[in-house]
Formats: structure tokens, C-alpha cells, sequence
């Protein structure tokens, strides 16, 4: 059995239609006045739980409630474009910790974000205690493949592989697993933005992601369940070092059709 079903309160159901509308499955009709669900085709994205005026819908199986929106949330849109003009990969980190009700939030972005599919399919392994011996696996693989990195990149040549070469000493880092990878970049994404609502600094690693990636020894010591990948690394902390201007970037190149 399903362990998610969409129910129907019929008592509450005045069949308005718009849980019909906005079923992307296009599994709901409405019957004699009421919602009626039509198979078992259902992706449980919840759409029509969350449009129904009257509550008549729920999904099962969920552990949270549906949380009820006091009105329309909407945020400036000069100031959202100023957060991605100015946001700086940082590897300058305070010593700082941070609070546990602050990586909670953080993770909690990435729980909320949106999946294909609605697969759901994105965890999460915070390094905090391990963050160095996983950080040391790593080191350990990128200094075997360093010499045959170094003849073809002359960035490699230029790098020197120390024992802080992935997190720079910053005091956590978020591994993103997930089945599908755009799934665990949007989740990235958007927890990145509540890590800056917090003053925190924040940089994708793309090394550590592939050195993970690359390794069964880190994946298990990681317990990447099978099936599923490192989407993304976020390394986090307070940063210590101010930017005080946008860096420049190519024009716009758009074509409209
Ligand atoms: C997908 C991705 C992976 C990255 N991986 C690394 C990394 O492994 N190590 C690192 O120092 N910077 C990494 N960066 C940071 C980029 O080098 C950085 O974004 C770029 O130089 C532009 O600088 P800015 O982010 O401050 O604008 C990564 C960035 C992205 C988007």
C-alpha cells in the first residue's frame, strides 16, 4: 500500500473545481457537486491541499501540517537582485559556531524545496565533529591525482593541496545528497540564501563534491544511502572578510524568440 493517499472531506468539499484546476495529474473531477480523485496517479505535490478554500483535501502519511499562509508574501525585488549581485564565495572564516536554531533553518530550506516529480529525494549529512577526517579523505584522493591535474590545468600547478583545501577552516559543512542532482542544487540554492539572511558566509565545493563522489570509501563513511549522490557541498560560516562592491560579469547574453 501507498504510504501517501490524498483524502477528500466531502462534508467540507462545496466542489469549486479549483483542486481540479491545479492537479497537475489531472486526477480530480468533480462528481455530483463534490472532488472525487480518479486512479492512483498521483505525484502527492499537494497542490490541491494547498488551494482548497475549504481544507477538504489532506495527504497522509506527511509528518508536518499544513502551515496556513496570513497573506501574500512578497519581497522586494531590488533588494533580492542586490543579495545575488553581492553575494561572494567566502573562504575567510570566524571561529564562531553557529547556532543549532540556525543550521536547522537552514536545513529546513532545504527540506521545503521543490523536487521533480515531488520525489522528496534530497538529504542532508551536516560535518561537524568528522568534517576533518572527511575533509582528509578527500585531501588524501586530490593529492594522489595532483600530478596528472598539474599537466593539463596550470590552475592545479598553482594550488597547493593543504590539509584545509576543501572547508578552509570553516566550522561546518552541509553535504546535499539526492537521487537527482537538480533536485539537491535547487535545495542548495535556496539554503544558501537563508545561510546570508543570517550573516553567514557561504561556499559551493565542487572539489569536495567530486572527491566524495569519486570515493566508496567517503560514501560510506558518509552512509550515502545507494542509489543517491553528493548533489552538493556548502561550506559555512561567518565570514571574515567584507566585500564592498559587486565584482563585474559578462553582458547579458539572451536571445528572445
Ligand atoms: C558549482 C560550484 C562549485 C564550486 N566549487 C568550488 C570549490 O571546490 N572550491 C572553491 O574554492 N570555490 C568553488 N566555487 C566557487 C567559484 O570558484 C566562485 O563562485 C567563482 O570564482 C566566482 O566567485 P564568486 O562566487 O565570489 O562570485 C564553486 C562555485 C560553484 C558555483
Amino acid at each position: 500500500m501507498k504510504p501517501y493517499k490524498v483524502t477528500i472531506d466531502t462534508d467540507k468539499c462545496v466542489g469549486c473545481g479549483i483542486c481540479s484546476k491545479v492537479c497537475v495529474a489531472h486526477n480530480i473531477a468533480i462528481k455530483n457537486k463534490k472532488a472525487e480523485i480518479l486512479s492512483d496517479n498521483c505525484v502527492m505535490c499537494g497542490q490541491c491541499t494547498a488551494a482548497c478554500p475549504k481544507n477538504a483535501l489532506s495527504i497522509t502519511g506527511y509528518h508536518d501540517k499544513p502551515v496556513e499562509k496570513s497573506g501574500e508574501i512578497r519581497l522586494n525585488p531590488d533588494d533580492v537582485l542586490d543579495v545575488i549581485r553581492f553575494r561572494r564565495s567566502i573562504r575567510q572564516f570566524k571561529q564562531t559556531k553557529i547556532p543549532k536554531e540556525v543550521i536547522a533553518q537552514i536545513l529546513e530550506a532545504g527540506r521545503l524545496t521543490h523536487t521533480a516529480k515531488n520525489m522528496q529525494d534530497v538529504s542532508f549529512v551536516v560535518l561537524d565533529k568528522r568534517k576533518d577526517k572527511l575533509e582528509q579523505m578527500a585531501v588524501n584522493i586530490f593529492r594522489r591525482i595532483k600530478p596528472l591535474a598539474d599537466i593539463f590545468s596550470p590552475m592545479a600547478r598553482s594550488n597547493k593541496i593543504d590539509d584545509h583545501f576543501f572547508f578552509f577552516n570553516a566550522p561546518i559543512a552541509v553535504v546535499i545528497l539526492a537521487k537527482d542532482k537538480t533536485n539537491g542544487l535547487l535545495a542548495a540554492q535556496n539554503m544558501e540564501f537563508v545561510a546570508e539572511a543570517h550573516g553567514l558566509g557561504v561556499l559551493y565545493s565542487g572539489f569536495f563534491t567530486m572527491a566524495a563522489n569519486a570515493s566508496r570509501k567517503m560514501k560510506k563513511a558518509m552512509n550515502v544511502p545507494k542509489g543517491k549522490s553528493v548533489a552538493m557541498t556548502l561550506v559555512l560560516g561567518y565570514p571574515n572578510v567584507k566585500f564592498l562592491r559587486s565584482a563585474p560579469r559578462k553582458k547579458l547574453d539572451v536571445k528572445f524568440m
